[in-house]
């Protein structure tokens, strides 16, 4: 069976997920992707590696990046958090590293208009890509939909 490598990675202020200011990002953790992964993909789960990455700095996730396409990841799917919305530089490194990347947000940013900078993303340009407001679940739609464009 053919394995995809895709890399779950999460910027600033995603490290505590679950305790976070759960009116606008829920209760849910990470922990709890691999079974909604399961729960929507089924079998076709097994056929994807996961591995998670969070960091709170803007050169901690590019270094984490270059990592990865040294390593030959398959796919990223990527929270970067507020660094969507002000990051030329993670814009930059997505531009070079040629790898198919989705963007998630738990929240749905959209709908935050109270807040119009987060309506703005930096790196969406360099991503396939955005799924955003469903909670924990949008990584797992995101992992379900990057398994389907490299299947295809
Ligand atoms: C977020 C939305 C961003 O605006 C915010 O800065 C985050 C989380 C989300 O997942 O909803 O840290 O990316």
């Amino acid at each position: 069976m053919v394995k995809f490598d895709i890399l779950i990675l999460n910027g600033p202020n995603l490290g505590h997920l679950g305790k976070r200011q759960p009116e606008v990002y829920g209760c849910q953790t990470m922990d709890d992707m691999p079974d909604m992964l399961r729960q929507i993909m089924g079998t076709k789960a097994d056929s994807v590696t996961l591995s998670h990455f969070q960091s709170n700095s803007e050169g901690g996730l590019i270094d984490r990046l270059e990592k990865a396409r040294k390593d030959g990841v398959d796919g990223v799917v990527f929270n970067a958090g507020a660094y969507t919305h002000t990051s030329l530089a993670l814009a930059d490194c997505l531009a070079w590293i040629g790898i198919p990347c989705i963007e998630v947000h738990i929240s749905n940013v959209w709908a935050r208009t109270d807040q119009p900078l987060r309506q703005q993303s930096l790196i969406g340009e360099q991503c396939i890509g955005v799924i955003a407001g469903f909670g924990i679940l949008s990584y797992a739609l995101a992992v379900q939909v990057l398994h389907e464009r490299l299947v295809n």
